[in-house]
């Protein structure tokens, strides 16, 4: 299982906060975006180092910096955008792309209409981001084409995610790890995790 459920107490505290229904966006966004950075430590724990030699006011040090590919984050839009901020307080020199997704409320099949990539993207690990993981389609989708770009370091954090899409991402995607902050018990008939925390866009934009 390629899938990493990170329950740490603060990430669990804050996740239960943005469940409250009374919880307001100003305060949503905030929480949003403090659980990317809670997540993104924990998602890049794997990251390669190498050693240097760097002189400090006493004497040299034989000490280590992180090598290997340059990251890169890429929010799925609307929702992903929320955590763009919470990861680079962690990693500022990250590139960002984007992907414009939105789930068709009949079929529930994602519908692309956006994509923008920083050049390099192949060059570069690449974490796509999106608080909800409801059926999977939206992130196996937006991984589709990151791969079809030539990305091969790929991968993928949530906040929430619902068994059904973890496991049609783990299908679609075997080689891509997952990081999400809680699973929940499952979807509803309209596709919305349960208890999950509704519409995680309009509740991070305000539109409902
Ligand atoms: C939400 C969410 C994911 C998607 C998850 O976006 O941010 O992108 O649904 O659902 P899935 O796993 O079933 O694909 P939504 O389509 O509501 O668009 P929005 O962010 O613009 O509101
Ligand atoms: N997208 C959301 O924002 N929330 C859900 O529960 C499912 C998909």
């Amino acid at each position: 299982m390629n899938a990493h459920i990170l329950d740490h107490p603060l990430i669990q505290h804050k996740i239960s906060l943005m469940r409250d229904k009374n919880t307001g966006s100003k305060e949503f966004r905030e929480l949003v975006s403090e659980v990317a950075t809670l997540m993104c430590y924990e998602a890049t724990r794997d990251l390669p180092l190498a050693e240097v030699e760097i002189e400090t006011p006493v004497a040299v040090a034989k000490t280590k910096v992180i090598s290997g590919r340059k990251l890169a984050f890429v929010p799925i839009l609307r929702a992903g955008l929320g955590m763009v901020d919470g990861v680079l307080n962690l990693v500022p020199a990250a590139k960002i792309g984007h992907i414009g997704m939105y789930r068709d409320p009949q079929t529930l099949k994602p519908v692309e209409y956006y994509c923008k990539l920083p050049v390099d993207i192949a060059q570069r690990e690449v974490i796509v981001i999106d608080p909800m993981l409801a059926t999977g389609g939206s992130a196996i989708d937006a991984l589709s084409l990151l791969k079809e770009k030539g990305v091969a370091q790929l991968k993928f954090m949530c906040i929430i995610a619902a068994p059904e899409g973890l496991n049609a991402l783990t299908e679609a995607h075997p080689d891509v790890d997952i990081y999400c902050g809680v699973l929940d018990e499952r979807l509803n008939e309209h596709g919305y995790i349960v208890p999950g925390l509704g519409d995680a866009g309009d509740r991070i934009f305000g539109t409902k």
